[in-house]
């Protein structure tokens, strides 16, 4: 007995360390494990618009590498803008080879579908961890046919070319400005907006990108922005819009992170 837990305990601990080690080694270090699918056709169409609010994605410098996120990725449009590096993992069928990665931008929300186990169809059900990538982004990763694969994942910075966009939106008794292609963190959580005649007040956010500027006499003003994300970092935009500013218009600033 003395002899025999002195031989197997050691060799338990080896053992732990060894499957301990291989765990590592299946997911790199500051990778999560996670799951894709995809959503419209080739050319991304059916990817526009979207939860994030930010319409247009060629328009708004996304290009076509974007995907919806599941709930508690999305955090009720909290993580709209942020960018992730995915990687198909260890699935021999259907990922294709040579540890390709792919980077996207959240646009959308993957709803739930209470209907369905998680496991059949409810892939973005909480708490899973799911990406509904454009298909554009999906077929880099893998085999079209597979449908969903295993994938890791990791927040990256976000690169942008040109400043923060300011488009103007809603009508003259709701005053909203989506705010897009900002890089860095990526995820605008708050916003800070100045009239030419009123003072600092917070924005608040009205879904995904789009923020209500509460003080409807900002309506005739221009306006600069304070833009902070999630990582703490802000960037002021001071008259990023002009005084004549009218809805539907688009305001590149020289302001980026
Ligand atoms: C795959 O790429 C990652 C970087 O994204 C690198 O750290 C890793 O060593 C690569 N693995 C192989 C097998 O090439
Ligand atoms: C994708 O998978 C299908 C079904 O297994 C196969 O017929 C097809 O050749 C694969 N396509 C590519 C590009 O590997
Ligand atoms: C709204 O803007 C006006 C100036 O146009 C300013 O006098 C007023 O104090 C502002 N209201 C708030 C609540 O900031």
């Amino acid at each position: 007995m003395e002899m025999a837990s002195c031989v197997l305990l050691p060799l338990f601990f080896l053992s732990l360390a060894v499957a301990q080690e291989r765990e590592k080694q299946a997911i790199p270090e500051g990778w999560t494990l996670a799951h894709a699918t995809y959503y419209g056709g080739s050319d991304a169409s059916g990817t526009m618009g979207g939860a994030c609010g930010y319409g247009n994605m060629y328009h708004e410098g996304f290009g076509v590498e974007t995907t919806a996120l599941s709930t508690v990725l999305f955090q009720n449009g909290a993580s709209c803008g942020a960018c992730y590096e995915l990687k198909c993992h260890q699935d021999p069928k259907w990922c294709r080879p040579g540890n390709l990665s792919i980077t996207v931008t959240a646009t959308n929300f993957c709803p739930p579908n209470p209907a369905r186990k998680s496991y059949r169809g409810g892939w973005c059900n909480y708490p899973q961890q799911h990406f509904d990538l454009s298909m554009p982004a999906f077929v880099h990763l893998a085999n079209r046919t597979a449908g969903i694969i295993p994938v890791i994942y990791t927040r990256v910075e976000c690169k942008r070319q040109g400043g923060i966009r300011f488009t103007m939106r809603g009508n003259k008794w709701f005053i909203l400005v989506m705010i897009s292609n900002v890089g860095g963190a990526g995820d605008v959580r708050s916003v800070v907006v100045k009239g030419s005649r009123s003072p600092w007040t917070p924005a608040t956010r009205a879904w995904g990108q789009n923020w209500h500027i509460s003080n409807r006499s900002m309506l005739e003003q221009g306006l600069s922005f304070v833009v902070s994300t999630s990582d703490g970092e802000s960037r002021i935009a001071l008259d990023a819009v002009p005084q004549n500013w009218k809805f539907g218009q688009t305001f590149t600033t020289a302001a980026q992170f």
